[in-house]
């Protein structure tokens, strides 16, 4: 394990047991998470892109222990998690945050602005002085103290966001798991939400697991982009030589529907065939293999495993050689 990771996931599976009857017997399972490992280092953002239904949510979920992994390995800075008791979990709990895309949800409608900050800061740090780490945490995700009094639906999406921000950061993270944060914000905010991000694990150190359902988002935030079908990582690199030799044909078509802001660079965009299938019976060998342009036998039978093809460059696909020759 490198020295720097600050959470290592390892093998990580969530099965969904599917129940039927009055008896209640399991009939199936939904593999949202189907083996997936990957390595976040301090300070650095893993960027995880899939299109909705891979499991990035149920990925996200089951890190910070919200849903019951079914098999794998977590690490948080050395110390496997999973299998930590609840009592000893629960130190740790404050270093693993959460944020979503709707932040209303989340936010207590009857709480003011300052009390959804303080209540954390109660808490896990009863001994601080609260009013101050408000202001602080306020100050810091760009809100105004005259804000403190006011309730979640006085305020944009993109306020709300940086309210969500705010409570996460008062338990002072080491790392935010941040599921499609902007995604429902308008595309001038989406851009300040992410600048505040970027500036904020600047200042503060923060590991982030970006999570987003398209290539354009993460792009300027991430170290390393991981993208996910159908419960697995299908390639992981870093992130600018993912967008400049992207080696999986799923990661390829991604990027091909990615909108080029100059109309005269023409670009030829790969479209992808069918839809995605469901995780509850997805094919045997390579899960993208009913989608895939390149597909042979070989994908339908056997299932392709991670190969390193370049520095810190995986993916897995039987022909990505081929492909990228
Ligand atoms: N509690 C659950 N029970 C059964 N299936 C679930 C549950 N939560 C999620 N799923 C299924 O797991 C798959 C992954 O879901 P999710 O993690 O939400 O995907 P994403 O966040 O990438 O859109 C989907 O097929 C979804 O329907
Ligand atoms: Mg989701």
């Amino acid at each position: 394990m490198e020295s720097k990771a600050i959470l290592e996931v390892r093998d990580l599976e969530v099965y969904f047991p599917i129940k039927k009857g009055l008896l209640k017997k399991k009939v199936g399972e939904v593999k949202a998470v189907d083996g997936l490992s990957f390595t976040l280092k301090r300070g650095e953002t893993l960027g995880l892109v899939g299109e909705s239904g891979c499991g990035k949510t149920t990925t996200g979920k089951a890190i910070v222990k919200l849903i019951e992994a079914t098999g794998g390995e977590i690490y948080y800075d050395g110390r496997e998690i999973l299998n930590m008791s609840p009592r000893e979990f629960k130190a740790i709990r404050p270093k693993l945050q959460m944020i979503f895309q709707d932040p209303f949800s989340s936010l207590n409608p009857r709480m003011t602005v300052g009390d959804i900050i303080a209540e954390p800061i109660k808490f896990h740090r009863p001994q601080e002085n609260i009013q101050e780490l408000v202001e602080h945490y306020l100050e810091l995700t760009g809100l105004k103290k005259e804000q403190l009094s006011r309730y979640p639906h006085e305020f944009s999406g993109g306020q709300r966001q940086r309210i969500g921000i705010a409570r996460a950061l008062a338990l002072n993270p080491e790392v935010i798991i941040a599921d499609e944060p902007v995604s429902a914000l308008d595309v001038s905010i989406q851009a300040k939400i992410i600048n505040l991000m970027k500036r904020l694990q600047e200042e503060l150190g923060i590991a982030y697991l970006f999570i987003a359902h398209d290539l354009s988002i993460v792009k300027h935030i991430s170290d390393y982009i991981a993208v996910m079908y159908l419960g697995n990582i299908v390639e992981l690199s870093p992130a600018k030589e993912l967008y400049q030799n992207p080696a999986h044909p799923y990661t390829k078509a991604l990027i091909s529907s990615i909108p080029i802001p100059d109309p005269r660079k023409k670009k030829d965009e790969i479209i992808l065939k069918g839809e995605i299938p469901s995780p509850l019976d997805a094919p045997s060998g390579c899960k993208f293999a009913t989608r895939c342009p390149y597909a042979t036998t070989k994908c339908n039978n056997q299932r392709p495993k991670m190969e390193v093809i370049s520095n810190n460059h995986q993916v897995a696909c039987h022909h990505w050689k081929k492909i990228n020759s």
